[in-house]
C-alpha cells in the first residue's frame, strides 16, 4: 500500500545501511488506548532525567521573525529583519516565524490528515513500516527501537518529501496536502535560509549553494504524543539537535516542546498559525559555531494528544558541508569541522540513540 511516486526530479537516494530493522513493536497510541491503563510499561520509565533542569518560569519570550518583513522590497526594512534574524540565531537558536503566507487551512489540514493517519489500524499502518533508516517511508514507535533501552513515548511517520515527493496511499488525501503544504514550507525555508546567510555577512545564496539547496532533502516527521498516565516517569523525545539545516514546525494545540536555554528547559507555546523554526547542525557547520543548534525535548502530559509536524530541511544527500572559509578568524582552524556527506551523516544520527549533540561532537576535530 505505501506507494511511492517520485515526481519532479529523479530520486537520488541514499545508500544502504546495515542497521538492524527495528523490532516489531506495539504503538503507543495502541498502548495509551488499552483499558485501565494506570501505569507504564517498565520499558517506557525514566529513572530519572539525567537533564531535567527545572523549567525555566523565564517569561524572555522566544524570538519572532515576521516573514513578510524579511522577503520586504523595502531595504531598511529587510535588513532590519536579517539582524534580528541573525541576534534570533545567536541567541536561541529557535524562533517563530509569523506572517509567511503558507496558509492556515493547508497547515490544519496537514495536522488533520497525519492524525488521520495515526488513527488507521496497526495493520494498515505497518504497511508504512520501513526496514532501513533510510527508507523513505517509514512508520514507527519510540526513536530507533533497536538500540533505544527505554522507549519513548510517541509514534511517529517520516516520508521523504523532496528531492523526490514521497506519500502513503492511505488515507487517500494524504498525498495532495502533503505534497502542496512541503512545496510551500520549502520556499518559506529557502528565504529564511538566504536571511540567516546574509546574516552571517556572506552572499545570501551562500548557503543555498553550499549545500545544493535545490536538490536539499526534506524529511517530514509527523510526532503523535498519546496521554501517558504518568507522564512525570516517560519522555516523548530526549534532548537532541537536528541534524539539518533548519526545521519548520508545527503542531495542535498542545504544548509539550522544550528548549534549552541559558542552561533551563523553556515550554515553548507557539503562537498560532505560525511555524516555529529552528536551525540544525550543518547550520553550526557552515557557520563555523557561530549559530550553534540548540538542544530540545518534548515532554507529555497526561490529558491530551499532542501532534507535531517537523519538516526538516537538510542539505542534498551528496553535499558534504564545511564551514565557511570567510568567517574563520585569525588562528581557527577550517577543519574543526570535518566534511561529510549529508547522507552519511544522517544515517549516522538514525541508526544510534538520540544524544544530545552526539553526531556533532563525532564529526568535530577536537584539540584543533
Ligand atoms: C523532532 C522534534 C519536537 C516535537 O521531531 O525533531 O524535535 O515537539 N520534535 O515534537
Ligand atoms: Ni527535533
Amino acid at each position: 500500500m505505501a506507494t511511492t511516486a517520485p515526481t519532479g526530479s529523479p530520486p537520488s537516494q541514499p545508500s544502504l545501511t546495515h542497521s538492524p530493522p527495528p523490532r516489531k513493536l506495539t504503538s503507543v497510541k495502541a498502548l495509551s488506548e488499552s483499558p485501565g491503563l494506570s501505569s507504564i510499561p517498565s520499558i517506557y520509565t525514566f529513572p530519572k532525567q539525567p537533564n531535567h533542569e527545572p523549567v525555566s518560569d523565564t517569561k524572555e519570550p522566544i524570538p519572532t521573525i515576521d516573514f513578510s518583513l524579511l522577503i520586504s522590497s523595502n531595504p531598511d526594512e529587510r535588513s532590519k529583519t536579517i539582524r534580528e534574524l541573525g541576534k534570533a540565531c545567536g541567541d536561541w537558536g529557535f524562533f517563530m516565524v509569523t506572517n509567511h503566507g503558507v496558509p492556515e487551512r493547508m497547515m490544519k489540514a496537514m495536522i488533520e490528515v497525519c492524525r488521520e493517519f495515526f488513527e488507521l489500524t496497526e495493520e494498515e499502518k505497518g504497511e508504512c513500516e520501513g526496514k532501513h533508516v533510510l527508507d523513505p517511508i517509514r512508520y514507527g514507535t519510540s526513536f530507533n527501537p533497536s538500540v533505544d533501552k527505554i522507549l519513548y513515548w510517541r509514534d511517529y511517520l517520516k516520508i521523504f518529501q523532496h528531492p523526490a515527493f514521497h506519500s502513503p496511499s492511505n488515507p487517500p488525501s494524504f498525498r495532495e496536502i502533503a505534497l502542496d503544504y512541503s512545496k510551500r514550507t520549502r520556499g518559506v525555508m529557502k528565504e529564511i535560509v538566504r536571511g540567516i546567510s546574509e546574516s552571517l555577512g556572506l552572499e545570501d545564496k551562500y548557503i543555498e549553494k553550499a549545500s545544493n539547496l535545490e536538490n536539499c532533502l526534506q524529511i517530514m516527521i509527523a510526532n503523535l504524543y498519546p496521554p501517558c498516565p504518568q507522564p512525570e516517569l516517560a519522555m516523548g523525545l530526549p534532548a537532541h539537535s537536528d541534524h539539518g539545516l533548519l526545521t519548520l514546525l508545527i503542531q495542535n494545540d498542545t504544548v509539550g516542546l522544550q528548549v534549552l536555554h541559558k542552561d533551563k528547559w523553556v515550554n515553548i507555546h507557539p503562537i498560532p498559525n505560525s511555524f516555529l523554526a529552528n536551525i540544525g547542525d550543518h547550520i553550526e557547520i557552515l557557520s563555523h559555531g557561530k549559530y550553534k543548534s540548540v538542544l530540545h525535548q518534548a515532554v507529555v502530559n497526561d490529558r491530551d494528544v499532542r501532534i507535531s509536524i517537523a519538516l526538516a530541511h537538510a542539505p542534498a544527500a551528496d553535499a558534504a558541508v564545511s564551514p565557511a572559509p570567510m568567517l574563520l578568524e585569525d588562528g581557527q582552524n577550517p577543519l574543526a569541522y570535518q566534511a561529510m556527506k549529508y547522507k552519511e551523516y544522517v544515517e549516522l544520527q538514525q541508526s544510534n540513540k538520540l544524544d544530545g549533540k552526539s553526531c556533532l561532537e563525532h564529526i568535530r576535530n577536537r584539540g584543533i
